[in-house]
């Protein structure tokens, strides 16, 4: 039973309403305020700026100090020294796995990756330029189509099977939507090959030659995955939770994760940073944009910069700002010109007092997209990289969600339409 209370006192009220105060292990304590609708009251909260939604034991962030932490271990340290399949198994089941766990989570994913046949037929029928995300919104909601029977949610075995089958082929179907798009024949994955080798492989290799994947291109792939593998409840994740709230198939529970991850102010944003750097063309419009950005007559943001809970550098982005160096020099193209704008436009940012005032830092999005372009793939497959990344992040909160008691996801609102009123006539 909680410890701390709360009051409430509201006018034309008798007397002040008492509510249960929570501490977490960590982080801002929560007012539970589910007792306010028996007295006739609701909270407000457009966007849930202040809303703890659910218990989580999988990630925390302290927006303030800029820390990331994946069921305890700082994102910095499991960049340097975990790898995303590891990290897709901390996020699942709480625990870094042992050696002989590792390279069972591993070989399972492996026999996964394969997809039906008949989803081949699914990329047939999209025109050659559909947008990547629109194609993996489908063909993953498509899934359930394969696996929905086979499936008791409230079975922890099955949403295991359910998460090891959408880890493993969010990769392929990730490919897939490439080659629809370029008009070359689907890659099938090979078992003998890791997760990002073998993503790159099918996203550049064709039947006509030997398997060649640069071990530093996949290594620093393997690394943006982990670092998109999980943030909290952001919008794409509360999606899922909700979605699966209703006891729906976990398909369409992350399917429904893709279509709000591709909006621009979410996951959609790393394509949105590339756009933006190709539209200001030059160091010398720098200052031109960064006006426009603080112009509330102007709906130009800076792409890349700002976030709900981070005030201070996302963590993330500072360890995609050292891959982004490592992978140019890599690729000998350390003087790439968009690298040079993005560094410039923050450096001027991060020295502007509207930026300063608002805590608006680079987040993940700022230099992902560099580095995706650098490696060679197109902008707009950008955010179908991060849902492949964000996929374990997504199921993980899914499977916590239903092996814990939960209630359908229901909000109520302020009404401020018309009161009741007579049909004419
Ligand atoms: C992701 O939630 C997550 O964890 C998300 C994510 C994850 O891993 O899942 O981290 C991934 O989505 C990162 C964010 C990617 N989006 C962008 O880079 C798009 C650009 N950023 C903004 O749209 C904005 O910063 C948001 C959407 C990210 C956050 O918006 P908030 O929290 O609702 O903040 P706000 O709009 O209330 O802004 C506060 C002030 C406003 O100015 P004032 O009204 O106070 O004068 O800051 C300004 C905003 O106008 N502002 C910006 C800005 N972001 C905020 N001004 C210019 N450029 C920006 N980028």
């Amino acid at each position: 039973m909680s410890e701390k209370k709360a009051q409430l006192s509201i006018d034309g009220k008798d007397s002040p309403i008492e509510l249960p105060v929570y501490s977490g292990s960590t982080g801002p304590d929560v007012i539970d305020v589910r007792g306010l609708v028996a007295q006739g009251v609701f909270t407000y909260d457009p966007g849930f700026v202040s809303t703890a939604a659910c218990e989580s034991d999988i990630t925390y962030i302290d927006g303030g100090a800029g820390v990331l932490l994946h069921r305890g271990y700082p994102i910095e340290q499991l960049a340097e020294k975990s790898n995303f399949l590891e990290t897709c198994y901390l996020l699942l089941h709480g625990e870094l796995p042992s050696k002989q766990e590792a390279d069972k989570f591993e070989n399972t994913i492996r026999y996964h990756t394969m997809v039906d046949e008949a989803i081949h037929q699914f990329f047939r029928g999209f025109p050659r330029d559909a947008h990547p995300m629109a194609m993996l919104c489908a063909v993953v909601g498509g899934l359930s189509a394969f696996y929905h029977d086979d499936l008791d949610i409230d079975n922890a075995d099955h949403r295991l099977l359910a998460a090891h089958r959408v880890i493993a082929k969010m990769p392929t179907l990730a490919a897939m939507c490439f080659k629809h798009g370029m008009g070359q024949p689907f890659m099938y994955p090979q078992n003998k090959m890791g997760f990002a080798e073998n993503f790159l492989h099918m996203m550049f290799g064709t039947p006509c030659e030997e398997p060649n994947v640069s071990p530093i291109l996949a290594k620093a792939m393997d690394t943006l995955f982990l670092l998109h593998a999980d943030h909290e409840q952001n919008a794409s994740t509360s999606t899922v939770r909700l979605a699966g709230s209703t006891g729906t198939n976990p398909y369409a529970c992350i399917a429904s994760g893709i279509a709000a991850l591709w909006g621009p102010a979410h996951g959609g944003a790393n394509e949105a940073v590339l756009d933006m750097l190709n539209e200001i063309g030059d160091e010398s419009r720098i200052e031109e944009y960064i006006g426009r950005a603080k112009d509330k007559n102007d709906p130009f943001r800076l792409m890349g910069f700002g976030h709900r809970v981070y005030k201070n550098y996302d963590p993330r982005a500072t360890v995609i700002r050292g891959i982004c160096d490592e992978v140019l020099d890599e690729l000998g193209a350390e003087n790439d010109p968009l690298l040079r704008m993005a560094k410039k436009l923050e450096k001027i940012a991060l020295e502007d007092e509207y930026f300063i005032e608002r805590k608006l830092f680079p987040n993940v999005d700022f230099y992902s997209g560099i580095i995706l372009k650098a490696i060679g793939i197109p902008t707009e497959m950008f955010t179908v990289i991060f849902a492949t990344g964000r996929t374990p992040g997504w199921i993980a909160h899914w499977h916590e969600m239903l092996s814990n008691p939960y209630k359908i996801g229901r909000p109520r609102q302020l009404y401020k339409g018309h009161t009741k009123r007579d049909y004419p006539g």
